[in-house]
């Protein structure tokens, strides 16, 4: 089995590919810029742009790939309304991804794991109390969500017509070091010693999963034998804003934390039910002072600073 991660430069595929190269799997990290730092021994790095099918036909051929997780995308700039390069995101988000998925099935690809977003799901209105599942309606409401359940609709047309195991998998808000949404404003800065920016009130809720959790997950996605579903939440932990600030100050006493928008809310719903992919494949996740402590550490560890006490 050899697994190209296609985004493995970001920060998911650099998790990634870490754990799959942990794990002996035979890895090829391949993003359309070099990685930040090396990947680890034995990881064979490659340049590509995912909107060349030629460029990905080379790679499949060149290095015998058996499996796919497709995380490049245009995500973080394209989740402000102010982003003004729409036919770069069009031409990666929507053409780029279903590049793949045609190199693919002509290379006899078996499986693509596909990374959407819970931003695939509507308003927290549409669901009212309960945790929202994989088999909900969708309706969403940013274009980033709207070109993830495009992906999703393109995958689920290759699975029919050509066979092609297209899963995908719907993360919360990934926290780790190197995030490109709001906990960069927020850990991030807190980590260091700035003043922490929490982009919702304290009363509203998120759900955030840590990358390395996420990354087991993908891992066991891309070589277990026959997944019972071709969706999967990658939720973790549901959490209001004022309780994620409790545990970053009970960690780091002197923080100092601000509320600029504490109207402003996500706009997909506030809980979700992640028990397919834990009961089907005993996922578990880390705890979320755990996960938060290692956060704030790995950014600490990369500004050269101590760990927390
Ligand atoms: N970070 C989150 O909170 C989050 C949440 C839900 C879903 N996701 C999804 O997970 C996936 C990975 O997210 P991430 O946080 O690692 O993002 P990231 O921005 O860190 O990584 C995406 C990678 O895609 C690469 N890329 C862009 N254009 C490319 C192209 N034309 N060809 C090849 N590679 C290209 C980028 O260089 C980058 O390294 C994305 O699909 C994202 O939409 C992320």
């Amino acid at each position: 089995m050899t697994v190209l991660v296609l985004g493995g430069s970001g920060l998911v595929g650099r998790r990634l590919v870490r754990r799959l190269a942990d794990e002996g799997t035979p890895v090829v990290a391949c993003d359309v810029v070099a990685p930040p730092s090396p990947h680890p021994a034995g990881v064979t790095t490659a340049i590509a742009d995912i909107t060349r099918l030629d460029q990905i036909l080379s790679l499949l051929a060149e290095h015998e790939v058996t499996s796919i997780a497709l995380l490049s995308y245009i995500m973080g700039p394209l989740m402000s309304p102010q982003h003004k390069d729409i036919l770069l995101a069009c031409q990666v988000n929507v053409t780029g991804v279903a590049t793949v998925l045609e190199a693919a099935r002509l290379s006899g690809v078996s499986r693509v794991v596909f990374l959407s977003t819970v931003g695939v799901y509507g308003p927290p209105s549409l669901y009212g109390d309960r945790a929202v599942a994989e088999d909900e309606l969708l309706a969403p409401a940013s274009m980033y969500g709207r070109m993830k359940a495009l992906n999703e609709t393109i995958c689920d047309r290759y699975s029919a017509l050509y066979g092609l195991e297209a899963v995908k998998v719907r993360p919360s808000s990934i926290f780790g070091p190197g995030s490109t949404i709001w906990p960069s404003r927020f850990l991030e800065r807190v980590a260091v010693g700035e003043t922490g920016i929490v982009q919702y009130g304290p009363d509203s809720r998120d759900n955030v999963i840590a990358v390395d959790d996420l990354a087991v997950l993908l891992s066991t996605l891309l070589s277990t034998p026959e997944p019972r579903h071709r969706t999967y939440l990658a939720s973790g932990h549901n959490v209001t804003m004022g309780e994620l600030a409790k545990i970053v100050q009970d960690l780091m006493p002197a923080a100092e934390l601000e509320f600029p928008t504490p109207d402003r809310r996500p706009t997909y719903p506030e809980r979700f039910d992640n028990s397919r992919a834990v009961g089907e494949f005993g996922w578990q996740v880390l705890s979320l002072p755990d996960t938060v402590r290692r956060y704030l550490d790995a950014v600490r560890a990369e500004a050269g600073l101590e760990p927390l006490a």
